[in-house]
């Protein structure tokens, strides 16, 4: 039997836990999902992405993913044959074959190739790969427990005039260079500043700063993280004061507290930035009742969407 078809036979009711994802029309096991080498996606980068968590069983905020994933798809003036309804219907589909109740999951739009001999970007047939894997962290519940180190970059992020961050994209290798140079001053990760000495974002996450009970993040050169998003809800719902507005290195380093934000990870605390130690090494008062509330709002109804299991 050819993988293709004995992917079609995957029978719905057989859960793959390791992961399941959809291409070409046919759920599969996630390590038989592929892009080919010759698609733009590949060659250029030319691809956008969203990635949305469940959590005990339920989708967070999945309609902000979706309207995000739209949005990046309509500026990048990439079409697929699966609407809204679609797409959420497919991501759902990918974790109840998983039978996962902590689940990462991801939707990508890759540009695709132009028929051969031909350049025109607007030939290529867009394609659309999801998948849901067992939940990834940036920083792991324990590593959080005590708080991620992390460094300001040596090189600057790529300008959002030249690649927009609001658009999510794997224009990475700014960061992934920036990476090693943590890695290499004993750091967890790292934060890129702007050309101008703001800071921006770091690989796969937002940033914050609490000083004096304000809590601030940067309003622009950044991907509007869901996570940033929420944080920035549950602070105007509960009367803590924030600020969206740019953030200089210098200011940023000066914080009392200083929090990270993904999907992948939530609010996770960082206690120690160039050397500098905050809070004594533990996560601040402000971060841990950001962090609380953040994983309380993922019981609540109307921030939620269940997964239908079988069970
Ligand atoms: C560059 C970048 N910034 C911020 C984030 C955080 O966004 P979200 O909270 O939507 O996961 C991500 C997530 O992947 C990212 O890649």
């Amino acid at each position: 039997m050819s993988i293709s078809t004995a992917a079609r036979a995957m029978p719905a009711r057989t859960l793959t836990p390791t992961g399941v994802g959809f291409a070409d029309g046919d759920y599969k096991p996630v390590e038989q999902i592929t892009v080919s080498v010759l698609d733009y996606g590949f060659t250029r980068s030319d691809v956008t992405y969203d990635v949305v968590h469940v959590w005990d069983g339920r989708f967070f905020r999945l309609e902000h993913h979706l309207d995000r994933f739209l949005a990046s798809m309509a500026r990048l003036r990439m079409s697929i044959p699966h609407d809204r309804d679609a797409i959420r219907a497919i991501l759902m589909e990918c974790v109840r074959r998983t039978g996962l109740r902590e689940a990462y999951v991801a939707m990508l739009c890759t540009r695709g190739r132009p028929p051969a001999g031909v350049r025109d970007l607007r030939q290529c047939a867009n394609s659309f790969v999801a998948y849901a894997l067992p939940f990834i962290w940036i920083a792991s519940p324990e590593k959080q427990q005590s708080g991620l180190s992390a460094v300001i970059a040596p090189r600057p992020r790529i300008p959002a005039q030249s690649v927009d961050p609001t658009i999510k994209n794997y224009h990475w290798l700014d960061m992934e260079r920036s990476l090693f140079d943590a890695y290499d001053a004993g750091a967890d990760t790292v934060i890129l500043p702007s050309m101008d000495g703001v800071v921006t974002e770091g690989p796969g996450f937002n940033v914050f700063a609490v000083r004096d009970g304000t809590v601030m993040t940067p309003d622009s050169g950044v991907l509007e993280g869901i996570t940033r998003q929420t944080v920035i809800d549950i602070c105007r719902r509960n009367g803590i004061a924030v600020e969206i507005r740019p953030v200089p290195v210098a200011e940023f380093r000066d914080a009392d507290e200083i929090f990270l934000t993904s999907t992948a990870g939530g609010v996770m605390p960082l206690t120690r930035l160039d050397g500098r130690v905050y809070g004594n090494g533990a996560p601040g008062a402000m971060t841990t009742r950001i962090r609380d509330l953040y994983w309380t709002w993922h019981r609540e109804e109307a921030e939620t969407t269940p997964v239908a299991y079988d069970d």
